[in-house]
Parts: C-alpha cells; sequence; structure tokens
C-alpha cells in the first residue's frame, strides 16, 4: 500500500527501506511533521506512519479521514499523541509497534541511573579539561537501595530485573502485578509507599488523562529527600515546574529524563544554533543534577529494525488481512 512516512529521518528510511524488502509497500517519505497544515501531504496514499511527536489529534484524523487514508500505521509504542476516539468515528484503523525492544529504552533507563549517580557526565568533561578533582562527584552504592518502579510492562519489567541484579530492594506499582516479578523479589505496593520509600523512582507506564502529571507537587513532597526520578516514558507524566521546584529545595536530588512535556518543540532537530525560547527547559538545564536526552531511549539497532518490521508487518496484515495488526483502539485506554 501506498504509506506516507512523516519526520523521517535517515535512520528511518534505512531501517524501513530494509524491511520493505519483504513487503513492497510504496513508501512515500516526508521529512515535515504530521499537522493540520502537512497532513495534505499524504494525497494519494492509504495509510500514513507517524513518529511520536506528530500531531494526530481530531482535526488532522478528520483531514486524514477525508484524504481517503485508512491506516494510522504509528511507528512506536506510544500512542497518547492519537485521538483514538476521532479515529473510531472515522473509521480508521490505528496500528502501534507494542514491544519493539524493551531492552533498549529499560537499558537506557539505566544507564541514567548511573550517570546522574556517578555523574559521569560531569566527571567526563572535568578530565577533558585536566580536571582531576573529585569533589561533587560523590555517589552511593546502588546495592541495597529501594527502586521504586511505576509500571511494569515491557520496559518496566526489564528495568526492575536490571536493578535486581544491582542488588536493590525494588518495589513496583502497576494495577496489573506480574507474577513472574514477583517470583524473582519485586515488591508491589500502592502508590504511596512506591513514591515513600525510592531512593529512585522510575515512571515506565503509559500517559494517559489518568498519569497526566502523575509526579506532581503533592506526589513530590511524598518522595524521599535527595529522590532520583526519572522519566523515560512521556513527558506529561511529570509537571516540570513542580520538579523545578523539588531540585530547587533539594527534595528531588537528582533528575534523569529522555522525554518532556513540550518535547514536539524540541527533540530530534539540531537547534545548536537557535536560541531556546522554552524558559522551563533552560532552567532544567542549569541544574548540575540534571541529566537529559532528546528521546533516545528507543535508539539501537535492535529496536529500530523491529520498529520498521513491525510497522510494515502491520500495514500487509491491514492490507491483506494476514499476519498479526497490533491495533489501538480506545478500549486500550478506557479498560485500563
Ligand atoms: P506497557 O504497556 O508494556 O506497560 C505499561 C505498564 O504501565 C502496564 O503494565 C500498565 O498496567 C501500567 N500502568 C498503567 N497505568 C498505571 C498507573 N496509573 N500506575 C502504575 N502503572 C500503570 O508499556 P511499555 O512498552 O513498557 O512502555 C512504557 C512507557 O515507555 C510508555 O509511556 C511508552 O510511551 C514509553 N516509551 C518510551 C520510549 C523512549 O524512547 N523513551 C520508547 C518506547 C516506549
Amino acid at each position: 500500500m501506498r504509506i506516507a512516512v512523516f519526520s523521517t529521518k535517515p535512520f528511518d528510511r534505512r531501517f524501513l527501506d530494509g524491511a520493505n524488502e519483504d513487503h513492497g509497500h510504496e513508501l512515500r517519505y516526508l521529512e515535515a511533521r504530521l499537522n493540520e497544515d502537512t497532513a495534505v501531504l499524504a494525497q494519494g496514499c492509504e495509510a500514513v506512519c507517524p513518529f511520536v511527536n506528530d500531531d494526530v489529534g481530531a482535526p488532522v484524523v478528520e483531514h486524514l479521514a477525508r484524504q481517503g487514508i485508512r491506516l494510522i500505521a504509528l511507528r512506536s509504542a506510544g500512542f497518547n499523541h492519537v485521538d483514538l476516539r476521532a479515529a473510531e468515528a472515522q473509521g480508521l484503523t490505528v496500528s502501534r509497534v507494542p514491544a519493539y525492544s524493551p531492552y533498549a529504552v529499560a537499558e537506557h533507563a539505566v544507564g541514567l541511573v548511573l550517570n546522574l549517580n556517578r555523574k559521569l557526565h560531569r566527571a567526563h568533561q572535568r578530565v577533558r579539561e585536566g580536571n582531576f578533582a573529585l569533589d561533587g562527584l560523590l555517589g552511593f552504592d546502588l546495592h541495597g537501595r529501594t527502586v521504586s518502579v511505576l509500571g511494569t510492562g515491557k520496559i518496566g519489567a526489564v528495568f526492575a530485573r536490571i536493578m535486581l541484579g544491582f542488588g536493590c530492594r525494588v518495589l513496583a506499582h502497576d494495577p496489573y502485578p506480574s507474577d513472574e516479578l514477583k517470583a524473582v523479589g519485586v515488591e508491589y505496593v500502592d502508590l504511596e509507599a512506591a513514591l515513600a520509600q525510592g531512593d529512585v523512582v522510575a515512571l515506565h507506564l503509559p500517559l494517559t488523562p489518568g498519569t497526566h502529571h502523575l509526579v506532581d507537587a503533592e506526589a513530590i513532597d511524598r518522595m524521599k529527600d535527595g529522590v532520583m526520578l526519572i522519566n523515560t516514558s512521556r513527558g506529561g507524566l511529570v509537571d516540570t515546574r513542580a520538579v523545578i521546584d523539588g531540585l530547587k529545595s533539594g527534595r528531588i536530588g537528582g533528575l534523569g529524563l529522555d522525554v518532556y512535556e513540550e518535547e514536539a518543540d524540541l527533540f530530534f532537530e539540531d537547534l545548536s544554533d537557535t536560541v531556546i525560547q522554552d524558559d522551563v527547559f533552560a532552567r532544567l538545564l542549569t541544574f548540575p543534577n540534571v541529566l537529559i536526552t532528546g528521546h533516545q531511549g528507543f535508539f539501537t539497532r535492535d529496536a529500530l529494525e523491529n520498529i520498521a518490521r513491525t510497522t510494515l508487518e502491520n500495514a500487509t496484515a491491514f492490507e491483506s488481512g494476514r499476519g498479526t495488526l497490533h491495533e489501538v483502539t480506545l478500549a486500550d485506554v478506557q479498560g485500563r
């Protein structure tokens, strides 16, 4: 089928072209982000393939439907950027890549924990400048510390197992506890206990209306003094201004982010020659104990191969009725 691939980067083209050798779809690569102005670029296609910061809200969905688009083939696990109600109303199918590599994101989250704890990013800069002083680089043993994992789906489960391997006590909070994780020593507790007891609190749950700003001023107040907060899931889970207050007061001792509430205007682009207009983001960058990466948790060769393969398999399954179509429906949001 003809598929308009929005927000295309060179790496998307490379992996999608590779996977498409097994499918033979006609891929129209577009650098533009999908939004109300650019939806027209999908004219003549039967499917669009958006990425995480594309706008797939109701007006865009309606525009796409008018153009004859029948499938929104997301090349991501998250689908919070899609108006599923509008898609259902317009008779559009939405597919996603439910599990391309939980290891990629979980390992990145662990990287943020290790880096923040031992200040590797700062140490690297110092050593390059011939500064071998250790002041300011003091960390703590992860062994024996308590790590709270909010959301133990595919990524959270891998993260929890890695932290168990470090000798941490792992607490988890999830409406659907995993027997496998319990069997290896993860303790399920309520949100209150997870927030209150974690030396590290890691977010691995989806962004839904119910989880928006899950980490707000009140939640931060309930956390341990000096807690390390890790978010590789979606920026909207965290109230960034409340987190800045927490960093200023010292309540939050370390912040590792791979996602940011307003990332759509920043991430995935080289803005090094421009002045960043987002003052909240700019403030975050001033803290020595904040480490931010630009939504790269998924960015491993293995994950990109799986994303490309599953995205095109979804399109083939939709078109031919053969194979598995990883469809997202309203029930995925409402039922959980
Ligand atoms: P998943 O669907 O396998 O797991 C999510 C888990 O969160 C489920 O077990 C669910 O029951 C739980 N959950 C839902 N609401 C909850 C709540 N209120 N409190 C506690 N737990 C709750 O999802 P997966 O694949 O593990 O992804 C997790 C997150 O990672 C998603 O937000 C996704 O968008 C994000 N992600 C980030 C990437 C990156 O590059 N940084 C790449 C891929 C995913």
